[in-house]
């Protein structure tokens, strides 16, 4: 943990509102509101639940109904078709119908996962998710994106599937690992360059509050990822590759934070934005303890052909990139200027502070 991972709760819990019209709802932010489950079940009418969790028992709460406890795991290994039909067959067994609720309780893999489930099964049956990673608590269970992996690549088919509310319990935190932490500061490091600010002074749930925020307006205003939403993406042409290019060795956070200090010497490099606000990227990502030179693998002839496969590269090579008028998708970027920044980086080997 660094000195930033500081849980003092406040005496309220943070409460962030995802306005979607008739499918709003709330995410609750603070230390133990995973035990206002039973109210949430109770407001929603549900008269039985599942939950699914990657935690152990102590972690799952009450939920006030019978309730059908399937244990699961976190990671992409699991991320699957085949894991969405098991769990929808046990909800059939189990006598669930689309009046009840769904409950996850796990990382970003397990809200996907169990998320994509729900909104399959009866067409679509309630969903409260209970993320218990920071990546999942900032990004992956707020906005409704659900999804699992193909052999063919990550997050290949899905559905927006909105929850019923999101309960963030920042106790879960307490028993992360180091590289789970560094995960989430990914999400966290790129909000400075898409609206949030500077939220490097704040306390950690503040911080939390504060992204999840970001995120609602966004998908408030753009829930179907056609335009404003691409700015959540902030780093993640580059990460995706790096990830992909490492063998998912560089954690997904980890590798977004390198985009992220990318993204900002590309937009120099494009004379969008001046040499200190490309620094400040590189001192941001720095903050948060996220790695920021290039692995060894991603040399430009092995990067580019990754970034042309990229789902937002309808027009050339496209990229989010920050700007005189904030972060913007901007396409048709000349490969020869992409290759000569991605050139410039450092590489690991170089890094020796
Ligand atoms: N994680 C990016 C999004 O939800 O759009």
């Amino acid at each position: 943990m660094t000195e930033s991972n500081d849980l003092s709760a406040p005496d309220r819990p943070h409460t962030v509102t995802v306005s979607l019209g008739d499918r709003s709802y709330e995410v609750t932010i603070g230390a133990g509101v995973r035990h206002l489950l039973p109210q949430v079940i109770a407001r929603l009418g549900a008269r039985r639940a599942v939950v699914v969790s990657a935690r152990p028992p102590r972690w799952a709460p009450e939920t006030g109904v019978p309730t059908l406890r399937i244990p699961a795991r976190d990671g992409e290994v699991d991320k699957t078709l085949a894991t969405v039909e098991r769990l929808c067959q046990s909800f059939a067994d189990f006598g669930l119908t689309r009046s009840d609720v769904v409950v996850s309780c796990g990382g970003g893999t397990t809200t996907d996962t169990v998320g994509l489930a729900a909104a399959l099964y009866h067409r679509g049956t309630p969903v409260v998710h209970l993320p218990t990673t920071l990546l999942a608590q900032v990004d992956a269970s707020v906005g409704g994106k659900t999804a699992v992996n193909l052999p063919q690549g990550k997050n290949l088919v899905g559905a927006y599937w909105q929850p019923a509310a999101v309960l963030c319990d920042t106790d879960h935190l307490t028993t992360l690992p180091p590289r789970e932490w560094t995960n989430g500061y990914g999400e966290i490091a790129r909000c400075h360059f898409i609206g949030a600010g500077d939220l490097r002074p704040l306390p950690l749930h503040e911080q939390i509050a504060a992204s999840v925020a970001l995120k609602a307006e966004i998908v408030g205003a753009d829930e179907r990822d056609t335009g404003r939403r691409h700015v959540l993406n902030y780093g993640h042409t580059l990460g995706h590759a790096l990830e992909h290019l490492t063998g998912y060795r560089l954690r997904h956070g980890e590798a977004v934070g390198i985009g992220t200090v990318f993204a900002g010497r590309l937009a120099a490099a494009l004379h969008r934005i001046d040499q200190a606000r490309a620094e400040e990227h590189l001192t941001v990502v720095r903050h948060y303890g996220l790695p920021t030179a290039l692995p060894p693998e991603a040399t430009p002839e092995a990067v580019l052909p990754l970034l042309r496969r990229d789902k937002k590269a309808t027009d050339g090579l496209t990229f989010v990139l920050d700007g005189p008028e904030g972060p913007a998708l901007i396409a048709d970027i000349p490969a020869e200027t992409v290759a000569a920044t991605l050139a410039a980086m450092p590489t690991e080997a170089a890094v020796t502070d």
